[in-house]
């Protein structure tokens, strides 16, 4: 958790020009849309960074809906401050600190920095409770041969925003754990739906508690 702090705390400028930049806010509205929130309801966003997604869930649950972003990285946090309007929560989102009242759920390019993204989908599900959806937006690498010089700074980016350098190959368990979020929530959720956006890129995916 150290590392991924002090990785953050130390590019959260960057990561937040690149997070914002205006072709990532149609991936981002996607993601907000696909859980099917109304005016009022409440949802959260875990690892939420620097609010890239906040205003998109605000537009979702209108004005007096209640948005949550928890994130572990104060000058992450420090940075969404002000965006959607939403209430800004330090702490950790493998164990939420959160009892119930959750109408929604998103978790943009985060799950594969859990080491047990299973248990992290599970508990993000009892959270959200039957008949609320949860959603997950993640890169995912390509195998074309044209797409070698993206993939090459992906696992640039893995490896050094990862906990575990020690590892072989940190892109890969880093994919291998992403893989695992999604298909737990496939399990865990009624009328699972994944779709590619971004040219193959990213996954977006999203199923109902049941
Ligand atoms: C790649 S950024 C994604 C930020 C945001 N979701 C977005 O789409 O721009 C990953 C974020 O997850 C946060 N993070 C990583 N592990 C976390 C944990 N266990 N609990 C809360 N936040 C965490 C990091 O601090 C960082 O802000």
């Amino acid at each position: 958790m150290g590392d991924v702090r002090s990785f953050y705390g130390r590019w959260a400028r960057l990561y937040d020009w690149l997070a914002t930049l205006p072709g990532v806010r149609s991936w981002r509205r996607a993601a907000a849309s696909d859980l099917d929130l109304a005016a009022g309801q409440t949802v959260v966003e875990m690892g939420c960074g620097t609010g890239a997604n906040l205003p998109h869930l605000r537009s979702a649950v209108g004005s007096e809906g209640r948005v949550l972003g928890l994130d572990v990285t104060r000058a992450m946090l420090d940075r969404a401050r002000g965006r959607g309007d939403a209430d800004l929560l330090r702490g950790d989102a493998t164990r939420p600190p959160l009892q119930s009242g959750v109408d929604g759920l998103l978790g943009t390019f985060v799950v594969g920095m859990f080491a047990d993204p299973r248990s992290v989908v599970d508990e993000w599900c009892t959270l959200v409770g039957p008949g609320h959806r949860v959603a997950l937006l993640h890169f995912t690498r390509s195998r074309r041969a044209w797409a070698r010089p993206i993939d090459a700074c992906y696992r640039a980016f893995v490896w050094a925003s990862s906990t575990d350098k020690r590892q072989r190959d940190v892109a890969d368990s880093h994919d291998r754990r992403v893989e695992e979020a999604y298909r737990r929530l496939a399990e865990r959720t009624a009328d699972y739906r994944e779709r590619r956006l971004a040219g193959g890129y990213l996954r977006l995916a999203s199923g109902r508690v049941e």
